[in-house]
């Protein structure tokens, strides 16, 4: 029977108990739930609301009940609702009215709203974790092969010559802004809002300064109106998360068009790919076409979050039950995809001859002959048309740059001299010397940047 129904005559109907209750989701908060009700039954003692005694009582029963959790061994009950009564019930149970004193100066509107911040606090600390591990294999990879050079892309055509390296530690830039980014979140998380009742606060001298400190909050809530309702801090993360997973998505794209035949930038290890049920030659890049798909969930749970929250009156609805679910597979296939990401991207195998040969193919180096007209004097508009002609010409001769002759050359601007030969794959790369190029010296630096990073995001 659910306790909460002594005001009714009637029992609750079968199906409205289903489809009301939490309890198949939210029971994986038991660990918040619970680390929030010990906390509460030690201010409640410090403060002389129960007594020394009865407090001891009640955690110990907590920890044990958190024990049968763990164990599989409490019934978790649909019509009890949610994970705070089933909870409550069970500890009254065992303890019988001293546990019924828990309830003193609290909702559930309270817990909720403390459980998830505790949830998402973990979370984002866990992510960041796994953010900084991605990057390190992003810059084992890059110092693995760093004098690698391939064609760097724009419009998915051939642009210019890049450093592999380069390319990488691209990627190390979006996953550190993510890593700022749940940082930032983590700020407004990190606010303890215990104390706020079912929506005005509590009648009884509460100490909610203990309660942050117990939990290892940095601040608490100023308003009881607002920490009851808000769900901010759980659309942040999910907004944190769906960038991290767009530039997921972005090198799980890279990683399928490296990994075919047509680029052959890499190779996938054994481990991390997958094989086709009809065709025996296929090595398929799944993991990455996963994640890459995985993408739209966790931007629908941003969206649908959203949408839930929009134009709710203060203070606490029930529609916010339905913040749960979203969160919890976002996290998890957030956490999921840093994971099989890292281990994909430490047991690639760059092809670093092959790739070089790709960036020696078509007129990558056209805009370095401009470059080199300009050096002698000539505007860049004008240097562009003039190498945009001698682009068109080799075409039609079937020639590189470096199979024609100087005469050819000569034919466009008298300007071109021997030394036009020079103009390589490696001095274009080495050209681009400024901060923020690809130049070797530049990308070295780069690197150690980078690392110094991760050192300090580690500690
Ligand atoms: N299961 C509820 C939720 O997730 C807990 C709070 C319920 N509060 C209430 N007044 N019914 O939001």
């Amino acid at each position: 029977m659910n306790p909460l129904r002594n005001r009714f005559r009637k029992e609750v109907e079968k199906s409205v108990v289903e489809y009301t209750a939490s309890i198949p989701f939210d029971k994986r908060l038991y660990r918040q739930d619970i680390a929030g009700s010990i906390a509460h039954a030690r201010m409640l003692a410090k403060q002389g609301i129960i007594s020394e005694k009865e407090a001891e009582l009640i955690v110990m029963g907590l920890a044990s009940i958190r024990e049968e959790i763990e164990r599989g061994i409490l019934d978790l009950r649909a019509d009890l609702e949610d994970i705070h009564m089933n909870i409550e019930a069970r500890l009254i149970e065992k303890i019988w009215v001293v546990g019924r004193k828990l309830l003193t100066a609290r909702s559930r509107n309270d817990q909720i709203a403390l459980d998830m911040r505790l949830f998402a606090k973990e979370a984002i600390s866990d992510t960041i974790e796994k953010l900084i591990e991605l990057q390190k294999a992003l810059l084992d990879l890059a110092e693995a092969n760093k004098d690698v050079i391939m064609p760097g892309y724009t419009h998915l055509q051939r642009a210019q010559p890049v450093l592999f390296a380069h390319h990488l530690l691209a990627y190390f830039e979006m996953l550190q802004r993510d890593v700022e980014r749940f940082r930032d979140c983590l700020k407004r998380t990190d606010v303890m809002s215990l104390g706020s009742g079912a929506l005005a606060g509590v009648p009884y001298p509460i100490d909610r300064a203990f309660l942050a400190q117990e939990l290892g909050f940095a601040r608490v809530s100023e308003n009881s109106m607002d920490a009851v309702s808000d769900r901010d801090f759980v659309i942040e993360y999910q907004a944190a998360a769906s960038l991290a997973m767009m530039h997921l998505s972005r090198l799980a794209e890279e990683s399928v068009l490296w990994a075919s035949a047509e680029f052959g930038v890499v190779e996938l290890d054994e481990a991390y790919a997958t094989g086709s049920s009809i065709m025996p030659q296929k090595k398929n890049p799944d993991v990455a076409e996963l994640a890459r798909g995985k993408t739209g969930r966790v931007y629908g749970n941003l969206l649908a979050l959203l949408t839930t929250m929009k134009a709710l009156p203060l203070s606490y609805n029930r529609d916010m039950q339905e913040d749960k679910e979203g969160l919890f597979d976002t996290v998890d296939t957030l956490l999921s995809t840093l994971d099989v990401f890292t281990g994909m991207v430490r047991t690639l195998r760059v092809k670093g001859e092959k790739i070089r040969l790709a960036a020696e193919e078509g007129y990558i180096l056209a805009t370095d002959l401009a470059d080199y007209l300009v050096r002698k004097g000539v505007p860049f508009r004008e240097a562009h048309n003039i190498v945009g002609g001698l682009v068109q010409y080799a075409l039609e001769k079937g020639k590189t740059f470096k199979e024609l002759s100087l005469s050819e050359y000569q034919s466009f601007s008298p300007l071109f001299a021997e030394d036009v030969y020079s103009i390589t794959v490696e001095s274009s790369v080495r050209a681009r010397n400024i901060l923020g190029g690809t130049a070797p010296e530049q990308v070295k630096e780069a690197l150690t940047r980078a690392r110094k990073i991760v050192r300090v995001e580690d500690e």
